[in-house]
Parts: structure tokens; sequence; C-alpha cells
């Protein structure tokens, strides 16, 4: 996988510099062509001879070193570069990268390259657990740099807590599965995410908790395996993965035509959005005044826009989510053969680990032709891998 791969190694200044050392040792090992950038800091630690004798590359410090080479360095490298790895990476180098600045060779290299950004922060755990670095991590992980949690263990400092840079085994074995093959290159696909809002008055509506976490992983996921993603999201909080086309929506009805709108050449519907079954018959104008003890609200139902693509399919690929507290099973088969799905990705959220707003998730994939599978408790971005594994060869089996 890393073979013949151009890596930089960015290092920044903590004592966890050690591990970067070992897993340069098992980038050169693995056949891939590392180049090192450390920090003014990371060289308090570890003298850059360490980093460029295990390399056989130079070692790069300066922003402004003319003596290096003739290229600009930051250009070269961050042109040059299939993967970024930052080992250790520390509060500081988060947040800058997080703000946008670039006032050393490392930040302005990472600004300036397109290729995909490992981080594997450490620090000691009170840092970690900082609102503002949270803030700035989370910023990172929506804007599609990848994050690998730092570990809970004894830190260096003294303290006990989350703060710890995994092995440098882990660390390889995340910088292999960032550079995963395009494997749907060529494939349009099209996510829908989050609740729908449903408007009673202009200060009320009728919606529900997701988050839109799950639809959102699955158009990042698929937008770095090559898949050209249109997002139709009603509102959440999130941001909207680099690279990806993104619909903002609020009613089930704005939504079912933003799909009916971009459904040309579309190959794949993944529908993981919670759509309003129900609205509201009447809009009042006015906001609405407390006055009888009792109110009754008349609904009236929205349309079901995965049914209805079901009943119109044109070859294409239609998956479904069926979020259930009860019966998991029969609803969600149900509901796979009702809408003529190929495959249905069903949840009890009342299961620990399985909520709407969590990062986790404990999932079955119902197949048309009669086969389930069960998963484990992962990721919600690891459950969006699974599933696009399942909708790649789903999407290989139609094509000519
Ligand atoms: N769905 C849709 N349009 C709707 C309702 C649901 O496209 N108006 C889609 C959802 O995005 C999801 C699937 O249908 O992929 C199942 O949604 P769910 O709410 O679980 O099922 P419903 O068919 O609405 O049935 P019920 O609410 O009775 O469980």
């Amino acid at each position: 996988m890393l073979q013949g791969k151009s890596i930089v190694l960015g290092v920044s200044g903590g004592i966890a510099v050690y591990k970067a050392i070992e897993l340069l040792r098992l980038l050169t090992k693995a056949g891939a062509d590392v180049h090192v950038i450390m920090t003014r800091n990371a060289r308090e630690f570890v003298a850059p001879l360490t980093f460029q004798t295990l390399s056989c590359n130079p070692v790069h410090t300066d922003l402004f070193d003319l003596s290096q080479e003739q290229e600009i360095d930051h250009i070269s490298l961050a042109d040059r570069a299939d993967l970024f790895i930052l080992v250790p990476a520390t509060a500081n180098l988060v947040g800058k990268i997080a703000q946008g600045l670039a006032d050393d060779l490392l930040t302005t290299t990472i600004m300036a390259t397109k290729a995909p950004v490992l981080i594997a922060p450490a620090m000691n755990s009170h840092m970690y657990e900082n609102r503002i670095y949270q803030r700035n991590q989370k910023c990172l992980d929506e804007l599609g740099y990848y994050i690998l949690e730092p570990v809970s263990g004894s830190l260096a400092c003294g303290w006990e807590g989350q703060g710890k840079l995994p092995d440098p085994a882990i660390i390889f074995a995340a910088a292999e599965s960032v550079l995963v093959p395009k494997d749907l290159l060529g494939c349009h696909l099209l996510v829908t995410a989050g609740p729908t809002q449903e408007e009673i008055d202009p200060v009320r509506y009728i919606s529900n908790y997701s988050s839109g976490k799950m639809g959102f992983a699955i158009a990042a996921a698929a937008q770095q395996r090559g898949a050209q993603v249109t997002l139709i999201a009603g509102p959440t909080n999130l941001t909207v993965p680099v690279g990806v086309h993104c619909v903002p929506v609020f009613s089930a009805a704005e939504m079912r035509s933003a799909v009916f709108d971009h459904l040309d050449d579309i190959d794949v519907v993944i529908k993981a959005a919670a759509v309003a079954d129900y609205r509201p018959v009447d809009r009042s104008v006015q906001k609405m005044k407390k006055t009888a003890d009792k109110l009754t609200l008349e609904l009236e139902k929205n349309s079901d826009i995965l049914a209805e693509l079901g009943q119109q399919k044109e070859g294409r690929i239609l998956i479904g989510f069926a979020a259930e507290t009860e019966r998991l099973l029969v609803h969600a088969a149900e509901k796979l053969q009702k809408k003529n799905l190929d495959l249905i990705v069903a949840n009890d959220i009342t299961r620990e680990g399985a909520g709407f707003d969590g990062d986790t998730n404990v999932v079955k994939f119902l197949h048309a032709d009669g086969r389930v599978e069960e998963l484990e408790l992962m990721r919600k971005k690891e459950v969006a891998q699974q599933l696009l594994d399942r909708v790649m060869v789903l999407w290989k089996t139609k094509q000519p």
C-alpha cells in the first residue's frame, strides 16, 4: 500500500517525538519515500540528524532556507506528497492549522498541499480536554483532515488520561487506510442527511433528533473513495466535507424537490436522512398565541421520497436506513421490500452506542437477496466505509 508513496512526516515539539522516529522506520521499511519537516520545538527534543539518517532524505526545517534546493521548499513538498502525517501534533499545531495560520515551514506546507493529512495529536490530558482545543480538532475533523485520537494512559507530565500518542504501528495502519484505493471513481452518488423541519409558525417547527453525522460521514468517505457526491442535507451543525456538493434544505418537501432536481446521472442514492413523515396542514403566518388549554395540530403526510425513487428506479442503486425501537429486522425487511431497495441499514436506536447524536452505531445490513450482515459497534465513519464497500460491489456489478 505505501510502497513508492511520497510521505511528508511533520514533527512538532512534544515528548512523543520518539514515536515519530519509530513510525519513520516503519514507513521506510514499507517502501515509502519519507520527507521530514521539523518545527523549531521538535528540534529541541531530537536532532534532525536522526530523521535524516533514517529517511535517507534531508530534513526540512526553515521556510526561507535557500541553501537546500532550487525549488520553493514548501510548494515542492506540498505537491510531491501523497500523504501528510503529523506526529506528534501539539495543541499549538492543531490550533494553527484550524485557524489557517501558516507561519513556519510545516504549517505553510500543510496549507499548500492537496494531499490527505493525517493528524496524530498528543498532549497533556487537560490540554486535550480543553474546549478550545476540542473545537479546533472538531473543525479539522469536519474539514476532512484525518484525526487519530490519542489514547488514555499515564502521560509524560505525570497525569493519567487521554492524550497519549498511539503506538507507531497504529499510526502506520491509519496512514494505510487513508490511502484507500479510489474504488468509487466514476460513481455519481446522492446522499441525504440530517433531519427535516416542518414549520408550524415563524418560530416553531416539528423535527427529530437526527444529527446528520451518518449521512455526512458517508458523503465524506465516498468523496475520498473517488465518487462524485451530492449531499442534500437538512439543518445540522456539521461542516460540509471538502469536495462534496451540498444542497441545504429544511422541509421534507424541499428535500424531495432537491433529490429529484439532482437525480440526473446518479448511480446510487443513499437516504440517510430522517425525513419527517408529517407536516402541519396549515403554517401560521403569525406566531401562534397561547389561548386555549389544549391545542390540536392537524398534520398531513409528506410524500415518501425513497418509496417514490423505488417506483422509478431506472437502474439506480437505492439504499435506505431504518432506525427502529422494536422488531428491527421485521420493520427493516418490510421497508426494503416495500421501497424496492437494494440494501437497508437497520439500527435499533435504543441500543447503547447506536443513538442519533453519537459518533458510533451498531447496524445490520439487509440485502435484497435476503442476506443479513450484523456489524459490531463501530464509529459512524467506519460504518460509512463498510456500507460503501457493499455499494461498490453493487455498483461494479452494474457496470457494462
Ligand atoms: N424516507 C423518505 N421519505 C420519507 C420517509 C422516509 O425518503 N417521507 C426514507 C428515509 O430516508 C429512510 C427510509 O425511508 O432511508 C426509512 O425511513 P423511516 O422513517 O425509518 O421509515 P418510514 O417509511 O417513514 O416508516 P416509519 O416512520 O413508520 O417507521
